[in-house]
């Protein structure tokens, strides 16, 4: 990846869109956005910048390969750190960059730490941002990313949005109702795209030269993943967690790719004891094919990930998510996601339902059918043009 703090060729690129990525959730919704944006006549060319607030290969050029995305023009190297550090990082390198290239408007995806910081800076600049997947809460603010999500919504002049809840949520907050449009979900975009071409999970237990065997055997495979601070970063729920993760393994095996911050705590407490389980199949992080290969083969997947609760939702596998909210009630409502906490009596039961049952098979929601980006695509195109027609005065 591009190294240099500039753009090459940043006058030529002036009026351009940037797009933001920075962690392994926005890379899937960023593709299919580049490609459409690349396809709309009438729209300026995408820049597109990743932060690098994931950088190891596996949570992020891999994705890259996978997803075709193209190498990005810049990547401004922030790593990890606190959030005030990576978000005051992130701020500082990317206001030369909108500096030099005066961008037409700026693209930021879902909720991370990236998200609000280039939201924060491109805003105070009289850039315009445009945020997809807007208006999702969870009404939990001890998670960051509903901080992030409640700052970013308030500073964008287009909100994009997955599922009509995020609307009301949106209005209850003050946010014009002319900003916001309903679009679909580009995450989903991604999956139908891809998952015709996702090896099988007997391919990928076997190239990941694990005892991956016994996943293959009746009743099949559970997945997990769990990455969320209330999950992994305090060593009590931690420890919880992976008992429960056993509990569901003396049901049906468990294939696990864990993310490195799970997997940094397991062995800052010294959990290691508690996956060390036959019944446990410890992955590293996963490339997106894979993934998507595993997730639609599972009987049933357990986890904490925003993202995973809207593609088993996609691919009709029931989903039993590790957390007392969601910000996507959709995924309860209409598909295949059923919030559990860390009740352990509650998650036997539910594993045991669907290894008798089948469990939730749900439907996709609404605009979840793969035309999310050329809809952001389109509408863009026209509120840019609709936007330069307009006497200067008028443009807040
Ligand atoms: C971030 C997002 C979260 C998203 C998740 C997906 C925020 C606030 N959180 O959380 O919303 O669901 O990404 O993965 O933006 N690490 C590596 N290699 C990497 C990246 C991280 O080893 O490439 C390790 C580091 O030890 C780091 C830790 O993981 O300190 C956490 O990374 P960070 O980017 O701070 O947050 P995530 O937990 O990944």
């Amino acid at each position: 990846m591009m190294e240099s703090a500039e753009v090459g060729g940043a006058r030529d690129r002036r009026g351009s869109i940037v797009c933001i990525v920075g962690a392994r959730p926005n890379f899937m919704k960023m593709a299919p956005l580049i490609r459409a944006f690349g396809s709309e006549p009438g729209l300026p060319a995408a820049v597109l910048v990743h932060t690098g607030q994931h950088y190891d290969f596996a949570m992020s050029d891999a994705l890259f390969r996978d997803l075709e995305l193209p190498v990005p023009d810049l990547n401004l190297e922030v790593g990890s750190a606190t959030h005030a550090v990576q978000t005051a990082e992130v701020m500082k390198r990317i206001e030369p960059v909108l500096d030099d290239l005066q961008p037409s408007c700026v693209v930021v995806v879902g909720d991370v730490n990236s998200t609000l910081a280039v939201a924060l800076v491109a805003s105070k600049k009289g850039i315009p941002v445009a945020h997809v997947e807007a208006g999702l809460r969870s009404h939990d603010r001890t998670m960051p990313e509903e901080v992030n999500r409640l700052l970013t919504d308030q500073l964008s002049d287009l909100l994009y949005t997955t599922e009509r809840t995020a609307a009301d949520n949106l209005a209850r907050e003050g946010v014009p109702r002319e900003r916001v449009h309903f679009v679909g979900n580009v995450m989903i975009d991604s999956l139908l795209q891809h998952v015709s071409r996702a090896p099988t999970a007997a391919a990928t237990l076997a190239r990941a030269g694990v005892r991956g065997g016994i996943a293959l055997e009746p009743p099949g495979f559970g997945v997990a993943t769990l990455h969320r601070p209330s999950n992994v970063d305090d060593r009590a729920a931690l420890e919880e967690s992976l008992e429960i993760v056993g509990d569901v393994a003396r049901h049906l095996p468990v294939v696990w790719p864990m993310h490195p911050r799970t997997r940094a705590n397991v062995e800052k407490f010294r959990l290691q004891r508690l996956v060390e389980n036959p019944r446990i199949v410890l992955l590293p992080p996963q490339g997106y094919l894979e993934m998507l290969g595993l997730l639609s083969a599972a009987k049933v997947v357990l986890t904490d990930s925003g993202g995973i609760q809207e593609e088993t939702t996609a691919l009709s596998v029931p989903c039993l998510t590790m957390r007392e909210n969601t910000e996507r009630p959709i995924t309860i409502a209409e598909g295949t996601n059923l919030l559990v906490g860390r009740d352990r009596a509650r998650i036997v039961a539910a594993v045991e339902d669907i290894l008798a049952s089948g469990g939730k098979r749900g439907r996709r929601p609404e605009l979840w059918d793969g035309g999310a980006a050329p809809r952001i695509a389109k509408h863009l195109a026209s509120w840019l043009v609709s936007r330069e027609s307009r006497p200067a005065e008028a443009i807040a």
